[in-house]
């Protein structure tokens, strides 16, 4: 991406996330969105603490490494993140994202991240305020904004957060700021067509694609509503 281009001119990338997946037969599933001509992989990680549900951790990431060329796009709903970046990152992470309201020294987490060879991502709560990345805008490789409240697939998309997507890409335009906005929860090919307009780039989708029964169409479908 060009430094502060504008959204409409951005290549838009799509995560599918695997949280919708099938998970007695995951890797079959991955490698239908890997074909579909997904991006990247999105891989909610919960912690059953800082949300209320208990997903997968490295050891699984780490099995499917091998088996998929997609850079893995690892989304961090635990409490404490800092403790496990050096695992996420042997685990084959190629971007790993860890939330706003659960660090104590957001900068150093950050930098540890890229330190690590990843790129960093800040995420944001719903109802937390962009005020609080502000400082460390320039520092991260992407923000993304959740457009649910996280823990859950299948959510109903927050239309009040694309005023902050709106404000977060001027920020960014402003700033001349190589900034990725990716959008997490009920994105779907009407909210997909929302959240670009309002400044996002990368869409992540979860039950949109793969509770399809044609993932391959799915994505088309998404990508054709850009
Ligand atoms: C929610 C997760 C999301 C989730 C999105 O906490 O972070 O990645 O899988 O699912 P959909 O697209 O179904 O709303
Ligand atoms: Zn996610």
């Amino acid at each position: 991406m060009t430094k502060g281009n504008s959204p409409r001119r951005m290549k838009i990338k799509i995560s599918p996330s695997i949280l919708a997946a099938n998970f007695s037969c995951l890797l079959k599933d991955i490698i239908k969105v890997e074909k579909a001509g997904a991006d990247f992989l999105h891989i909610d990680v919960m912690d059953g603490n800082f949300v209320p549900n208990i997903t997968i951790g490295q050891p699984v990431i780490k099995a499917l490494r091998g088996k998929c060329k997609l850079p893995f796009d690892v989304h961090l709903m635990i409490n404490d993140p800092d403790r496990y970046i050096e695992d996420f990152k042997n685990a084959g992470s190629s971007i790993l994202t860890v939330h706003v309201e659960v660090c104590k020294h957001l900068n150093k987490t950050i930098q540890h991240i890229k330190n690590c060879g990843m790129k960093a991502g800040v995420a944001l709560n719903p109802a937390t305020p962009l005020y609080l990345i502000e400082d460390i805008l320039s520092e991260v490789d992407i923000v993304l904004i959740m457009t649910v409240n996280p823990g859950f697939g299948g959510q109903k998309f927050i239309h009040n957060c694309l005023n902050k997507i709106k404000t977060l890409r001027s920020k960014i335009v402003k700033n001349h700021l190589n900034v990725d906005i990716e959008v997490d929860g009920g994105i779907n090919a009407q909210t997909s067509l929302e959240v670009i307009k309002a400044g996002a780039n990368i869409l992540v989708a979860g039950v949109a694609i793969f509770h399809e029964k044609d993932i391959v169409k799915a994505i088309q479908n998404i990508r054709h509503s850009i």
